[in-house]
């Protein structure tokens, strides 16, 4: 009998993974593509476990880190900053050739608690922020050509978000912010990096105005990140091609920087996983389409937010999201081949 629900158990399990397990070829997903695929990386990951580190190396050449250059890991205190794990994955994506894109300078989360405690009149905000930025792009610029400057500084109803810099500095601070980034490295292509541009046009709007003006005033803004948290059915794929081909327009580097597409609707309860994951496939593949219609010297790359299922932040919260190209057990998904296959123009 117990031999018998083994072996129940093992068929079982056979049929579904060779009924789920995808198939193509499991090339390097970046020598395919005419631009840097990337993921965003846990550095704890990257040194400890030896699968994850195989993916990154055979499938990505843009590395965003998840969490190590935020301020609240970079700059624990305020007269100290912490390089060494930056320098690791500095080491790292020097020894592999792999590009390293600085994420993030300037945002209202992930802040130590000193900045967060940090009592001052405008001037003593304004000499932190430059300390800040200046700090971290002049020690990262003999390798780091590229940073998140601002992130997630506008509220859906396209006013500026009441973060802490907004309170302490007032609006200049984002201007100011570019201005110290350029002093520091004037090489570096800087972004603004933001989420919902692809679904909300009103904040869409609002950001490409206030780009556009700083750049007229001579601001160095380089490109926008497109976060892209999206899920199969929202937003429409014309909207996030739109917003594209706006930012193109306005003649930034577009750089869908976070790609994520969660499965944990309410709506997709009852519907069964291999449908979802063809849907996650078909989803990604129109998206890198989208992508390639873009002019070559706008397209900044894809960076996906995450590595595996296991890995991505989405499923720290709902374990139903599996949003990424490599499934719990390191696998390829459906939607790594959706991407191979945009790749490949099929
Ligand atoms: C997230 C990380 O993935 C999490 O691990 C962390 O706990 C919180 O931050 N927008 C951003 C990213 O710009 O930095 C965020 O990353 C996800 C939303």
């Amino acid at each position: 009998m117990h031999k018998f629900l083994i072996a129940l158990v093992l068929l079982i399990s056979f049929s579904f993974k060779s009924k789920h397990q995808p198939t193509c070829d499991e090339m390097k997903l970046f020598e395919k593509a005419s631009f840097p695929v990337g993921a965003a990386i846990n550095t704890d990951k990257l040194k400890n476990d030896e699968k994850y580190g195989k993916i990154v190396l055979s499938q990505f050449n843009s590395i965003t880190p998840e969490k190590i250059m935020k301020a609240q890991y970079i700059h624990p205190k305020k007269e100290y900053f912490y390089f060494t794990e930056t320098d690791h994955l500095i080491a790292f994506c020097k020894q592999n050739k792999i590009r390293l894109h600085g994420h993030t300078l300037v945002w209202h989360k992930a802040l130590p608690v000193w900045l967060e405690n940090f009592k001052g009149d405008k001037n003593e905000w304004e000499a932190l922020l430059k300390d800040h930025i200046k700090t971290i792009i002049s020690h990262c610029k003999g390798y780091i050509k590229s940073w998140d400057v601002v992130n997630e500084a506008f509220n859906d109803d396209g006013s500026l978000r009441n973060n802490i810099w907004l309170k302490n500095i007032g609006e200049s601070y984002i201007e100011k912010a570019f201005l110290f980034a350029a002093e520091a490295d004037p090489t570096a292509k800087f972004f603004y990096n933001d989420f919902s541009l692809e679904s909300n046009g009103k904040k869409l709007n609002a950001v490409l105005a206030y780009i556009t003006n700083l750049k007229s005033k001579g601001i160095k803004i380089d490109g926008i990140g497109m976060q892209m948290h999206v899920s199969p059915d929202y937003p429409y794929l014309s909207d996030i091609n739109q917003a594209a081909m706006a930012m193109q327009e306005a003649g930034l580097l577009v750089h869908y920087s976070e790609l994520d597409i969660t499965l944990s609707g309410r709506h997709y309860f009852f519907a069964s996983r291999s449908k979802m994951l063809n849907m996650q496939k078909d989803r990604i593949k129109s998206i890198v389409e989208g992508y390639m219609k873009l002019n070559p010297e706008n397209r900044f790359g894809i960076t996906m937010w995450g590595v595996t299922d296991n890995d991505s932040w989405l499923t720290e919260g709902n374990f139903r999201a599996r949003p990424l190209l490599f499934d719990l057990s390191y696998k390829i998904k459906p939607a790594y081949c959706g991407f191979i296959e945009a790749l490949e123009n099929k």
